[in-house]
């Protein structure tokens, strides 16, 4: 009864959704267990772009199960849209379940975190400002409208004016917007839950279900490590746990029916959003990196910023995560580098040096680089399908990540489309142990 879990080891964007697409072919159900529509996975079948926000990236596969888990907090717009967005294109969005336990997005929570980015002014954590944060703070103070609420006109309602309620004093500002009316907005979420009502399910149940009849569930991560509420760059991370081991919290199954844990990193650093990133590269390498590797948001458009593989935050990754691999993606990228650089240990005031990611906020901001300087190679990769067609200056640098790691190599991406992967003789033995 495999349980694979697919989590991001840097800062989001690292290429989650091609390789949840990928595994999803042979499992028999996607779960996606938190984060909401502030992620954006990108998936390129045939020549075609598909950007997803909410819905897992198992969907292209007609009828697979996709669940939304009860971790995940839904916009019911933007899954209304999305759907109709897959309908429109003729894809079968049947095996889509949302968990009746899962958060609904509201309209005061896309206010409340504009208002907050805009009263932080200089301080500000650049979210998506898709009402993430408020979303899950409303979760923790018991405040929070679920999605079988919708299905209910009287809780629906009593719901809302109780989590208005306190938030009246920060919301005057949008008093007279429309959208703040509790009735309109009974409404508005009765509609949208007439319209899911289809979808909403006890996904625990039938995740566990798939589980014990010996299925394989991937379970997909959102955002990535580096931005985990708890052992992120706080305060500048996302109010999720991205990590592997919220996958069991967000998607109502246990620690033992995790089999397989990878992490995806690119071949090298992004960040979007403020933040300490100490491989940054604000130059013109961190430029051609951006430009090369298309570094702009999925889901917002933003630049995203750009630096060197540190090998001290994947470290920190990949034991908070126990994975049991690691994917290397946007190795095509490098094509063209005379060398390529890779941060081994950070640098901070003082001459002190950290192999170990640093705990201390004052010491991560102000920590940069130390780098070990490797070949580059000139070749385009994008054809090759196995280990052997990479050029060696390739092949040592992905060897370099994974010694120091010590997490084996599964998979080498080498383009955006599908069939642009390596899978190393590692990848194809957990595969097959799956
Ligand atoms: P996610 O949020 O982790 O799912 O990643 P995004 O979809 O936001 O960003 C990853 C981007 O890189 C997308 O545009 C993908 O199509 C693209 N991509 C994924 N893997 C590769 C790869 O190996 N090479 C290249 N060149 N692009 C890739
Ligand atoms: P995927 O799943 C990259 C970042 C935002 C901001 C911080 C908090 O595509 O990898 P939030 O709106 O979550 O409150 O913003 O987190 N962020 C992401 N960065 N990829 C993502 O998702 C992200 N989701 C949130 O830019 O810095
Ligand atoms: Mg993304």
């Amino acid at each position: 009864m495999p349980g694979i879990v697919i989590v991001g080891a840097q800062w989001g964007d690292e290429g989650k959704g091609k390789i949840v697409d990928l595994l999803a072919e042979k499992a028999d159900m996607v779960v996606r267990f938190q984060g909401g529509n502030n992620a954006g996975h990108t998936i390129v079948r045939d020549g075609h772009k598909y950007a997803f926000h909410l819905i897992p990236s198992g969907i292209l596969y007609p009828g697979k199960a996709c669940v939304i888990g009860n971790g995940v907090v839904v916009d019911p717009r933007v899954l209304t849209d999305e759907i109709d967005g897959l309908r429109a294109k003729g894809i079968d969005a049947s095996g889509l379940r949302v968990s009746a336990n899962a958060h609904l997005i509201m309209p005061y929570h896309l206010m409340l975190d504009s208002a907050g980015e805009a009263k932080l002014g200089k301080l500000s954590i650049g979210t998506t400002k898709r009402g993430i944060g408020p979303c899950y703070a409303d979760k923790a103070a018991r405040l929070g409208i679920r999605v079988q609420d919708m299905l209910d006109e009287k809780i629906l309602k009593k719901k809302i004016a109780a989590a208005l309620e306190p938030k009246r004093l920060t919301l005057r500002p949008f008093a007279k917007d429309p959208a703040l009316d509790l009735q309109s907005m009974t409404e508005d979420y009765l509609t949208f839950g007439h319209r899911l009502e289809q979808f909403i399910a006890d996904t625990s149940s039938l995740t566990q279900r798939c589980l014990d009849d010996g299925g394989t569930v991937v379970f997909e991560g959102a955002q990535a490590t580096m931005l985990d509420l708890d052992h992120g760059t706080y305060p500048f991370v996302t109010s999720s746990n991205p990590v592997a081991g919220a996958a069991c919290i967000g998607a109502g199954v246990g620690p033992r029916d995790i089999d397989v844990i990878w992490g995806v990193a690119k071949a090298y650093a992004t960040r979007v959003g403020a933040g300490p990133f100490p491989t940054e590269l604000d130059d013109a390498v961190g430029a051609e990196i951006r430009e090369r590797g298309g570094e702009f948001g999925t889901t917002t458009g933003r630049a995203r910023r750009t630096g060197w593989l540190d090998l001290v935050a994947l470290r920190y990754a990949a034991r908070l995560n126990t994975l049991t691999g690691l994917v290397i993606t946007k190795l095509d990228v490098f094509s063209g580098f005379d060398t390529i650089r890779v941060c081994t240990r950070y640098r901070g005031d003082d001459e002190a040096t950290f192999d170990v990611f640093p705990y201390h906020q004052s010491v991560l901001h102000h920590a940069v680089g130390d780098y070990v300087e490797l070949p580059g190679w000139q070749e385009d990769i994008s054809e090759a399908r196995s280990l052997e067609d990479l050029p060696q200056a390739a092949r040592e640098y992905l060897d370099f990540i994974a010694d120091f790691i010590g997490v084996p190599i599964v998979l080498v991406g080498v383009g955006p489309g599908r069939e642009q992967i390596i899978w190393t003789q590692s990848g194809d033995r957990l595969a097959a142990a799956a």
